[in-house]
């Protein structure tokens, strides 16, 4: 049996095992897909432990995605640019190759929820990896353009500089927001502190959409603001079922239908 596995720390409560498992089933694919916890301080020897025992391919999620961005031996070009990786595949040649999924996840969410990206308007809140590793296919989705917004300003502003090759991109604090805009995304890590960015109140245009890549049984408090302030909203579930599911077309060639699964993970939380 092909063997396949999440890397994180801490990781037993990933719903990886469960979305792949059911992506398996659905394509009839036979394979095994676990979830281990690495040594915080020693994530390419699990890589390597991994593979000497059978291991073709992983997903990486925190606090490792740099690391493995670092092991690998060749990279996607989105990847590249990301600095991270969230999937790593095993070559025949026994070289470790890396992508990232994230990205290309948020915009088929998108895509499903019927948000047109094509000259929209858009606001990204926080400018850490999580944002880094979505920026470039969300820039190819354009012509549109993204306004970075960021608690340390500084950084925001760097990172816009990284992908104005890519489209209009700019980036600063807070404060030098003003909408409106059609899709807000928020990447900021601020909701697992249910805190929520110093923002405007007419940040949303008329059938906008708020975004959060993250998610949770409740809303998070970033949409409990927008959807008071008439915003559409949406959590990050779709993302990581659909970034997810790239991922598995990476190992198995197969692209799994996701609204089952997704709606049995909703069901679930
Ligand atoms: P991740 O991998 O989730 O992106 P990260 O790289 O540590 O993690 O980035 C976290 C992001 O959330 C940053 O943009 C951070 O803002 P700073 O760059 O100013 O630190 C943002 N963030 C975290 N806690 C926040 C809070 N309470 N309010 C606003 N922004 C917050």
């Amino acid at each position: 049996t092909d063997r396949y596995c999440v890397f994180g720390n801490p990781i037993s409560h990933s719903k990886s095992p469960a979305i792949h498992a059911a992506f398996a089933a659905q394509t009839g694919e036979v394979m095994e897909y676990t979830a281990i916890a690495a040594p915080l301080d020693d994530f390419t020897g699990a890589w390597r432990r991994f593979t000497a025992e059978g291991g073709r391919g992983s997903n990486v999620t925190v606090p490792f995605k740099e690391e493995a961005f670092r092991l690998c031996d060749t990279l996607s070009q989105r990847a590249q640019r990301a600095g991270a990786v969230n999937t790593l595949v095993l070559g025949k040649n026994g070289l470790t190759y890396g992508d990232t999924t994230d990205g290309i996840g948020l915009v088929r969410d998108l895509a499903r929820h019927g948000v047109n990206l094509a000259g929209a308007r858009i606001l990204v809140l926080g400018a850490g990896g999580a944002v880094r590793g979505v920026l470039e296919p969300l820039l190819a989705a354009g012509p549109l353009s993204v306004r970075i917004a960021n608690r340390t300003a500084a950084k925001a502003a760097a990172l816009a500089q990284d992908f104005t090759d890519l489209g209009e991109v700019h980036g600063g604090g807070f404060d030098a927001v003003s909408g409106p805009f059609d899709l807000v995304i928020n990447g900021t890590s601020a909701s697992l502190a249910g805190d929520l960015p110093p923002l405007p109140d007419d940040l949303f245009a008329i059938g906008a959409t708020a975004y959060d890549m993250m998610y949770g049984a409740e809303p998070t408090v970033f949409l409990r603001w927008a959807e008071a302030r008439g915003a559409r909203t949406v959590d990050g579930l779709g993302m990581l079922v659909e970034q997810a599911a790239e991922s598995f077309f990476q190992w198995r060639g197969k692209r799994p239908d996701t609204e089952p699964v997704l709606a049995e993970l909703r069901r679930s939380l």
